[in-house]
C-alpha cells in the first residue's frame, strides 16, 4: 500500500521508514529506526529527488508509481549517491525507461563505480546551473563532502524548497510525522540528529558551514532532508541551523561536564561518581556520566559535542590507555573534535599511566583540547588521602567554567 505525502503544491514525500536495520552504516546503532526520504516534483515534468536504501525500496516504488498516477518519470535528480539513498536508482531506470539522471560529475562516475547502467541517460550539473521543468527550476549547489564529494543541494527558485541531501537530516524513523512541526524535536529527536550529524558528518564541519553560508543567500521556505523531518517553519529552519552551526564550528551546545570513564573492577567508577557528586554539591548539575564500555561509541561522541567540559578516567591496561577508552578518544580526533576543556583522571595499580598517555593524545592528535592543570592519579582505588586532589581536581574544573 502507498504511503505519500504531500509537502506543497506539487511536490511529494515518497520514501518510507526503516525500523529493522540494527547499525546505520553497519556501525552505528539506530534503536528508533532511520527513514529514507526522496520527493516527487510533479510539474510540466515529472522529476524524483534521490531514491532511497534498498531495504524499504520495495514501498517507495508503490509510493512513486502512486504520486506519478500514469504520468511517465522525466528526470531523477542525484544529490548524493551514497547507497543509503542512491541504491533503487537502478530499479528506477528499469521501470521507467525514459527518465534521465541529473547529477554532479563525480556522482556520475559513482554510479559506474557502483554498477549501474546509465549510459546515455546522465546529464552532468554543476554549482550555478539550472534546469526548468515548468513552473520549476531547480538550482543546484555544490555541496562536497556534506557529506561525500560528489554531494550537491537542490534548490527550488519557485518556491524556496531547498533538498538538502544528508545536512539537516537525523536518525529515527518518521512514523507518519513528516514534518519537524508535528514532532516535539526539542524533547524527541534532538539527540539523535545530533548523533547522526556528529558521527555521520562531523568530520566534515567547514564543509557544512560553507553550505549553511550559501545557503544564507537563499530565500529558504522548506528543507526536505534525505533522512528525518522535513523543515517548514520559518521558526523550526532557524532552530535546526543554530545546531548545525554550533556542531559545525565544534561550539559545545551547554556548559556541563560530560565524565566517560574505563573501570575493570568499579574503582574509577566510584571515582567517576564521587567527581559528579562532588560537582552537583558546587552547583554544577548538568553532569553526564558514562561507562565508556557500556555505551556505543556513537552516543559518547553525540555527547563530548554537546557538553563543554570532558572529564576522561581511565584504568590503565597493559600500560596503555584501556582500549575502549584509546576508541572512544580516536573518534573523538577522527570527527575533530576540537575547543573543549578536558579533565583527566587515571588508574592503575602499579603503573599508573593512562593519565599521561591520554593528556598526549589530546595535545598531538587533537586541536584545542585545553587541559586543566590538577591531574588525579589513583593508586587502584580512591582513598580518603585522595580527597584533597579530587576537590582540587573539582575547584580547577569549575574555575574554568567561571572563566568563561
Ligand atoms: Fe544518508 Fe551520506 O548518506
Amino acid at each position: 500500500m502507498y504511503n505519500v505525502r504531500k509537502i506543497v503544491d506539487d511536490l511529494y514525500w515518497v520514501g518510507g521508514s526503516d525500523h529493522r536495520l540494527e547499525l546505520f552504516e553497519n556501525i552505528h546503532p539506530i534503536p528508533d529506526g532511520v527513514s529514507y526520504n526522496a520527493y516527487v516534483l510533479l510539474d510540466e515534468k515529472t522529476v524524483l529527488f534521490d531514491t532511497v536504501d534498498w531495504s524499504i525500496c520495495r514501498q517507495f516504488l508503490e509510493n512513486l508509481e502512486h504520486v506519478l498516477n500514469g504520468r511517465d518519470l522525466d528526470y531523477v535528480i542525484i544529490n548524493h549517491m551514497e547507497p543509503d539513498h542512491a541504491a533503487s536508482m537502478e530499479e528506477v531506470l528499469l521501470r521507467y525507461p525514459n527518465a534521465k539522471v541529473i547529477s554532479t560529475e563525480k556522482s556520475i562516475m559513482m554510479m559506474y563505480q557502483f554498477g549501474f547502467n546509465v549510459e546515455g541517460r546522465t546529464e552532468t550539473v554543476a554549482e550555478g546551473d539550472s534546469r526548468c521543468f515548468g513552473k520549476h527550476t531547480i538550482a543546484f549547489v555544490d555541496a562536497q563532502m556534506v557529506h561525500w564529494p560528489e554531494a550537491m543541494v537542490s534548490y527550488d527558485t519557485s518556491n524556496g524548497v531547498l533538498f538538502s541531501a544528508d545536512a539537516f537530516g537525523s536518525f529515527k524513523a518518521l512514523d507518519g510525522k513528516l514534518f519537524a512541526d508535528e514532532v516535539n524535536f526539542d524533547r524527541d529527536w534532538i539527540d539523535e540528529a545530533r548523533r547522526y550529524l556528529t558521527n555521520i558528518v562531523g568530520k566534515y564541519g567547514p564543509e557544512v558551514m560553507h553550505l549553511i553560508k550559501k545557503a544564507g543567500t537563499l530565500d529558504i521556505k522548506v528543507i526536505c532532508p534525505l533522512h528525518g523531518p522535513v523543515w517548514r517553519k520559518p521558526e523550526d529552519i532557524q532552530y535546526i541551523l543554530g545546531k548545525y552551526i554550533k556542531w559545525a564550528t565544534y561550539e559545545p551546545e551547554e556548559k556541563g561536564v560530560l565524565i566517560v570513564y574505563a573501570s575493570m573492577y568499579g574503582n574509577t567508577e566510584s571515582a567517576a561518581q564521587v567527581l559528579a557528586t562532588k560537582l552537583v554539591e558546587k552547583g554544577m548539575t548538568n553532569v553526564r556520566v558514562y561507562d565508556v564500555s557500556k555505551t556505543h561509541v556513537s552516543y559518547l561522541v553525540s555527547e563530548a559535542f554537546k557538553y563543554s567540559h570532558i572529564v576522561f578516567a581511565s584504568v590503565t591496561y597493559n600500560l596503555q590507555i584501556y582500549p575502549v577508552m584509546k576508541e572512544f578518544l580516536e573518534h573523538l580526533a577522527m570527527l575533530n573534535l576540537q575547543n573543549r576543556i578536558c579533565g583527566i583522571i587515571e588508574n592503575g595499580s602499579w603503573a599508573p599511566q593512562s593519565g599521561s598517555l591520554i593528556r598526549e593524545f589530546l595535545d598531538d592528535e587533537m586541536k584545542q583540547m585545553s587541559i586543566i592543570n590538577s591531574e588525579l592519579s589513583i593508586i587502584s582505588s580512591l582513598q580518603e588521602k585522595d580527597q584533597r586532589d579530587m576537590d582540587l581536581f573539582v575547584d580547577s574544573l569549575l574555575d574554568t567554567m567561571n572563566e568563561e
